[in-house]
Order: C-alpha cells, then structure tokens, then sequence
C-alpha cells in the first residue's frame, strides 16, 4: 500500500466528497447525499467524516471515505468507500481501523455498520474485519418529512 495518509474532512471538502461517492460508494435503498447534508455533519461533528488521501504517486488525491458515527450512545459506520482504482491494498481496513480508534476515544463498546444483504464486496471487508451479522435485529425505518437525510 503506498502511503495512506488520514484526516478529518472540513467544510472545503464537501463538494469532493459528494462527487466522490458518486463514483465509489454503494448508493442503493438509501436517501440521496447532498453537499448541504455533508456539510451538515461535518458542523455537528467535525471529527465523524474521515477521509484518506494517497500521498504517493497520485499526491493528493483522495482515496477513500468513512463516516465514524458516535451519537453519545452507539458507534455507528457508514459510507466507508474506496476509490475503485485503490481497491484492495488495505484502505479500506485502515479506515475502518481509524472509525474504531475514534469509538475507543469517546468511549464506545460496539461499532455497527449498515451492510446490503446484496453487497457481497461490502460484506467481505466487513467479515475481513471481525464484523457478523446480528441476525436478532432488523433495521426498521420511516423517511421524516420534514429532512432528506437519514
Ligand atoms: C468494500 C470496500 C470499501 C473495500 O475497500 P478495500 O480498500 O478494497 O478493502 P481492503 O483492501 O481493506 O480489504 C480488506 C479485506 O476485505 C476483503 N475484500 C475486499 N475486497 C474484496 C473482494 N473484491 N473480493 C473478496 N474479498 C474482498 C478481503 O478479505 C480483504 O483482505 P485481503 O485483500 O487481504 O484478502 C471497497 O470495495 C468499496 O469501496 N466498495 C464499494 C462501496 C461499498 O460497498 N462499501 C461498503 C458499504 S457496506
């Protein structure tokens, strides 16, 4: 892996992110991201959006996403992406790894993830990373009218 250098994701990095995942991240059975809603998290808690930039070749360039979730209560992960050409060499264990440091600091005990039952890829670096399905739970949802974000 060349050199994975991470860092919190400030205002100024909204845009990139948004067309980011457009290109890497899973984007079925879920409301539609939004710079506003980005920029949104990232005024509430500026720590829970973690990026990581390939500092070797292609200096610079951001590589990967993860969104280290704390609410005070539960930990939870979400739009942890890779870009499709970095796949495979760690990055995405690095911010997983990086989410699960950010829990240990604020005290949290259990991290989760959202995980389509059709997203082998998502399920297989999940698995590689000690996570299991907790088939006594299913997530139950109601889109709010009055937010796009969810
Ligand atoms: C899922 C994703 C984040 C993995 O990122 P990554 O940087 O390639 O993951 P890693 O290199 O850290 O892989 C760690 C392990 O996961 C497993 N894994 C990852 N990609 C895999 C693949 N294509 N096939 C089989 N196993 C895979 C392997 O066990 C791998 O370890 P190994 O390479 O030593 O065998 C990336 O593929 C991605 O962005 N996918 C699209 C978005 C997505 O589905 N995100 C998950 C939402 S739940």
């Amino acid at each position: 892996m060349s050199t994975i250098v991470l860092r919190a994701a400030n205002l100024d990095d909204a845009g990139t992110v948004l067309e980011f995942w457009g290109r890497a991240a899973e984007d079925a059975h879920r409301p539609a991201d939004s710079v506003v809603a980005i920029e949104g998290l990232i005024r509430r808690d500026p720590e829970a959006l973690i990026l990581a930039f390939d500092e070797g070749e292609g200096a610079g360039e951001l590589v990967g996403t993860v969104i280290a979730g704390w609410d005070g209560w539960r930990c939870h992960i979400y739009r942890l992406a890779v870009a499709p050409g970095c796949r495979r060499r760690g990055v995405g264990g690095v911010l997983i790894r990086a989410a699960e440091q950010r829990f240990a600091r604020l005290g949290g005990t259990r991290a989760d993830a959202m995980v389509l039952d059709e997203n082998d890829l998502g399920q297989s670096v999940w698995k590689a990373n000690g996570y299991a399905p907790q088939p006594e739970w299913s997530r139950w949802v109601k889109p709010l009218a009055a937010s796009a974000r969810s």
